[in-house]
């Protein structure tokens, strides 16, 4: 049992096989889907995975940048990044932090994988049709559909809530 963490959430876009990434990228370009991630995130910590740190080049402007790796963390990064060598650690330091300060969970799979047992929102791109990739996640199965932020002609974005997590008003995110 995972205990849920109040200011943690994370943010995907998928395909309807649950497609998230193909070659190390984005197997997608949604410029309105893009715009939607970043005024969510701006001003808030991204917690990130090596591989997709790798992907983006670096840390995401406007954004305090948190990345799980076992590796050494670049030297070009040293005063912008903050790194974790463990979940363990990276969890105890969000208990650490301030509770208005918000965490966003941007991926990828692994990292998924391993944070959204204890996210209490996850904030999903569905895309309409199917993309070739090679890294696939699933919303966890105690995860509610909730509300609809965005429609478009490619895709849907969806809020999911954490069964048993009071709702939370949609201008709080
Ligand atoms: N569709 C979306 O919304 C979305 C979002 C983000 C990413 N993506 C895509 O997802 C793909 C990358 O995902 P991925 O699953 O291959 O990789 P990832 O989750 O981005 O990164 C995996 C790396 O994170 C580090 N790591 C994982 N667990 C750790 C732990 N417990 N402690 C310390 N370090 C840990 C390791 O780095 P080291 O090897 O350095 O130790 C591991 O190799 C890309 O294609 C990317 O474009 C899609």
């Amino acid at each position: 049992m995972h205990l849920p963490i109040p200011n943690l959430r994370a943010i995907v876009a998928m395909d309807p096989d649950g497609t998230v990434g193909s070659g190390g990228r984005l197997p997608w370009h949604l410029p309105e889907d893009l715009r939607l991630f970043r005024s969510l995130t701006v001003g808030h910590t991204v917690i990130v995975g090596r591989r997709t740190f790798d992907s983006l080049g670096g840390p995401l402007p406007g954004r305090s940048c948190w990345l799980l790796s076992r590796k050494e963390l670049p030297s070009p990064f040293q005063n912008s990044v903050r790194p974790f060598a463990n979940l363990d650690d990276l969890l105890a330091a969000i208990g650490e932090a301030p509770t208005d300060r918000q965490f966003w969970v941007i991926g990828g799979a692994e990292i998924y994988r391993q944070l959204a047992p204890h996210c209490t929102e996850i904030i999903q791109t569905a895309l309409r049709r199917r993309y070739p990739g090679d890294v696939r996640w699933q919303i966890p199965k105690n995860f509610v559909r909730c509300e609809i932020l965005l429609e478009a002609e490619e895709f849907v974005t969806y809020r999911w809530r954490r069964n048993g997590i009071a709702e939370v008003a949609a201008n709080q995110l």
